[in-house]
């Protein structure tokens, strides 16, 4: 007999709290390695658990969903649910929650991160420094370009690109911005995702991965760039044709690059991208910030408790599951 009060949780979770309050309404099972579980692993573990708490690296399908009839909750511990198959939970009833909100403002301080080190060459710099090659204050050496005054363009006006767009306003820079419609009171110019790839210095991406925003940045998008332009991405690694922008760094047709996600991840050491000149990597720290992923844990508990409460969950993408939740 299925237990319908089992959760597996894939990965162990920041903080004491969330987990233990989870624990007061469930009987929980706590994915204990480093790695991510395996598709088969999660099926396995998932089987007679009333619901899961995947992270970004777990991939759930209807064909994982079909093995283990009992799950009725997702609850996503992150913003982005491209790893769920969203419309194959809601045809079979199975509600999916994110965490949204507790995390703009940690991804948005990465993203203004990435795009002072790619400007001012920061981590360049440093490497140089170890490597023994400051030879001496040069007035020509290690140039980088100025934020601010400069334009930036934000691809996805959602509330992390938004709050992107007030940390410019205190470098005194121009925002424009490009998405599916214009936002009313979005702090910046509203203009067609053409015309911002060409008059941006900076591109900072923030929308989430579809099938419409699949390699959106490709070889076409970057030859519209100035030459000067530095190339922002903390969405996802798949908004991208990484061989193209690897050439487009390679060819100068843009100036830097700054990824904190890319394809796949874990990008290997020996990835070709990692060859490009002016090329900034960090390895998917958008939320990383002990108080954030807390904060993401908490809200993700919160989903299954009010799941299990018979309650609809705060945070669910997709309210169609809603009317034939196979939960209820
Ligand atoms: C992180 O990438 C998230 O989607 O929360
Ligand atoms: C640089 O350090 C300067 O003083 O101009």
């Amino acid at each position: 007999m299925a237990d319908r009060r089992r959760v597996f949780v894939t990965r162990a979770l920041p903080g004491a709290a969330p987990l233990a309050r989870l624990r007061d309404v469930a009987a929980v099972d706590v994915w204990e390695h480093e790695r991510p579980p395996a598709p088969d692993e999660v099926a396995a573990r998932s089987e007679g658990c009333a619901a899961i708490l995947p992270m970004l690296t777990e991939r759930i399908d209807g064909a994982l969903l079909d093995a283990c009839p009992t799950v009725h909750t997702l609850a996503n511990m992150a913003v982005g649910y491209d790893n769920i198959d969203v419309p194959a939970a809601s045809e079979r009833g199975v509600l999916v929650t994110n965490t949204p909100d507790v995390l703009t403002d940690t991804t948005a301080d990465i993203a203004f991160a990435l795009l002072l080190a790619a400007a001012r060459r920061v981590t360049e710099g440093e490497r140089s420094v170890r490597a023994g090659e400051w030879g001496t204050w040069h007035p020509t050496w290690m140039l980088g370009r100025d934020v601010h005054g400069a334009t930036l363009g934000i691809v996805g006006p959602g509330r992390i690109g938004r709050a992107v767009a007030r940390r410019a306003a205190g470098f005194d820079m121009r925002v424009l911005y490009a998405g599916r419609r214009e936002v009313p009171g979005f702090p910046g110019e509203c203009v067609s995702f053409e015309a911002l790839l060409e008059r941006s210095d900076f591109v900072s991406v923030h929308v989430p991965l579809t099938p419409e925003t699949t390699r959106l940045f490709n070889a076409g998008a970057f030859r519209r760039m100035k030459p000067t332009a530095i190339f922002v991405n903390t969405a996802r690694g798949g908004v991208v044709d990484q061989a193209a922008l690897r050439d487009a760094l390679v060819r100068g047709e843009i100036a830097a690059a700054a990824l904190d996600v890319t394809t796949p991840e874990p990008l290997p050491p020996d990835d070709p991208l990692l060859d490009a000149p002016n090329l900034v990597v960090t390895p998917h720290l958008g939320s990383a910030t002990a108080q954030t992923r807390e904060a993401m844990a908490s809200l993700a508990v919160d989903a299954l408790c009010s799941a299990f409460a018979g309650k609809r969950p705060r945070h669910l993408v997709n309210p169609d599951a809603w009317t034939h939740w196979r939960g209820a």
